[in-house]
């Protein structure tokens, strides 16, 4: 699983937790999210390409970089909305597409139901944000789909990550770089992570 990143620090333990606990009311546990969220989107930026350039401060002139490669984030619907934020707020400058997909309950096979994505895919640096790579059939979908339309630099970011999923995204994508806040032990019959945190996309906006 050497394409796994597993971001960890005190704040995500904490936030996960907060995720975790079934009593979490949606008002929290949106914010929670959106909160692991920067701690994600600021281990992601490591690998972002800088361009150096002049920058003059008020007493001379020094170093100054800015980022090389145009960001397109793409959140999946619906839970990935919840964390994409942070990640616009960070890279304000960044283009947002979005693809929306739904499993199927009873196949857990996904089913797009929209697509929206910039034209400059292939000369940007792609972000999909998704909390829950549990079959990983979401992600991959929407990894093949923004690959044919271009896309050639990929990352996932995520919150909850099953073996399962990484080692689907792993041999159908070995060149998609993934990272999670946690990677959990297993799927239960239903296709739901364990331990996990439920169903992302209703605990996020209150669908039950
Ligand atoms: C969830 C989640 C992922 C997908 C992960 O979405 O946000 O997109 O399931 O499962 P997979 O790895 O097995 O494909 P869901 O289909 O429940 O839609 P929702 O966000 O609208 O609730
Ligand atoms: N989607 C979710 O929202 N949660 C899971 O545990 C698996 C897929």
């Amino acid at each position: 699983m050497n394409n796994l990143i597993i971001v960890e620090n005190p704040l995500i333990k904490r936030d996960i937790t907060i995720l975790r606990d079934k009593n979490t009311p949606y008002e929290l546990f949106r914010i929670a999210l959106n909160r692991i969220g920067y701690s994600i989107a600021i281990e992601l930026s490591k690998s972002l390409k800088l361009t150096q350039f002049t920058v003059t401060t008020p007493l001379e002139e020094t170093n100054g970089y800015r980022l090389k490669d145009s960001i397109i984030l793409i959140p999946v619907l619906r839970a990935g909305l919840a964390m994409v934020q942070s990640f616009i707020e960070l890279i304000p400058d960044a283009s947002v597409g979005h693809i929306g997909l739904q499993r199927n309950e009873t196949t857990l096979q996904p089913v797009e139901y929209y697509f929206k994505t910039p034209s400059h895919l292939p000369e940007s640096k792609v972000i999909i944000i998704d909390p829950m790579l549990a079959t990983g059939g979401s992600a991959s979908y929407a990894i093949r789909y923004l690959k044919q339309k271009g896309a050639a630099n990929v990352s996932l970011a995520c919150l909850i990550a099953a073996p399962f999923g990484v080692n689907k995204i792993t041999s159908e994508h070995p060149d998609v770089q993934i990272y999670t806040a946690a990677l959990d032990r297993e799927l239960n019959s239903s296709g739901y992570i364990l331990p996990g945190l439920g169903d992302a996309g209703d605990r996020t906006f209150g669908t039950f």
